[in-house]
């Protein structure tokens, strides 16, 4: 069944009980979607929610009809819907919602010469051992770090709770330090970026050599490049993080973002709410 209105006793509403991808979409197909269904099925997976398989038809037809050069999709899955507790039926029916839009315009200056980020001060707690990695949709700490700044950043870095460099406020981090590529290795929390994979792929294919590490802050300031991923911005070099500045876009960044070759900018809007299977 598909409809337009999601019930006020769905879960994802009354306790976040879901998941939810954001993808790009260039010429009505939707970017790395093996990789955003794979993440998609593993948090349906982990959480015990039966994965919506006719969301991923009706994404690709939406995406496709609308044939926009540049869109992003987004698909929320939820357990479904019940009453008040959260005690739920084994046989629960998953609700899936789709939004597409346009793709946030990017001023081509900021892609080569680099956005402003900063420091924010709320940390990112360790995540639930059973939750890592997953974008599940509980956003508040992201929510509450970005209310640390208005448009004079693009985004802001986190530290987790024990100091070390975790992610941005909606994307992942990488450094270029000593010629090697530097990732936090995101064991206690953070999403596991389909960007930020890509990105560990290619470093591969280019043989760069890589350290997916605990990093800690003062390493920004060695940091020879620093730049951050995520599924809709692609790779975006960064020119300074508060008083800190690098040479944006710095050569392995250049090479990364050249080699991984899908860049953002604009397009149209639609919408639809099914049930699963
Ligand atoms: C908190 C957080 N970390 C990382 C990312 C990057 O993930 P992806 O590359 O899958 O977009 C996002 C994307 O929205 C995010 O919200």
């Amino acid at each position: 069944m598909v409809a337009d209105r999601l019930p006020i006793s769905d879960r994802g509403l009354q306790f976040g009980d879901g998941v939810f991808e954001t993808m790009l979409c260039l010429d009505g197909v939707p970017l790395r979607l093996d990789g955003h269904w794979a993440r998609l099925q593993d948090g349906c997976t982990r959480l015990g929610i039966p994965v919506p398989a006719a969301a991923r038809s009706h994404l690709l037809a939406a995406v496709g009809a609308l044939g926009e050069r540049r869109l992003v999709a987004k698909l929320v899955v939820t357990r479904g819907c019940t009453e008040r507790g959260y005690k739920f039926p084994p046989d629960l029916v998953p609700n899936w919602v789709l939004t597409i839009s346009k793709a946030p315009a990017l001023p081509p200056e900021l892609r080569a010469h680099g956005v402003a980020v900063r420091m924010c001060s709320t940390r990112l707690a360790r995540e639930d051992a059973q939750l890592v990695g997953l974008k599940h949709l509980n956003r508040l700490t992201q929510i509450l770090a970005r209310r640390e700044w208005n448009d004079e950043f693009h985004e802001g870095l986190l530290l987790d709770t024990d100091g070390n460099l975790a992610e941005g406020c909606g994307s992942n981090v990488f450094l270029v330090l000593g010629g090697r590529l530097v990732t936090p290795s995101m064991e206690h929390g953070g999403v596991h970026g389909i960007m930020r994979r890509s990105v560990l792929e290619a470093a591969r294919a280019l043989r760069l050599p890589v350290d997916a590490r605990p990093v800690l802050p003062a390493e920004l300031r060695a940091a020879d490049e620093v730049f951050l991923t995520n599924a809709v911005q692609g790779v975006l070099p960064v020119r300074s993080i508060d008083t800190m500045i690098y040479a944006a876009a710095g050569p392995v960044t250049r090479r990364l973002s050249g080699h991984l070759n899908d860049l953002p900018v604009s397009t149209a809007p639609a919408g639809a709410i099914g049930n699963a299977p």
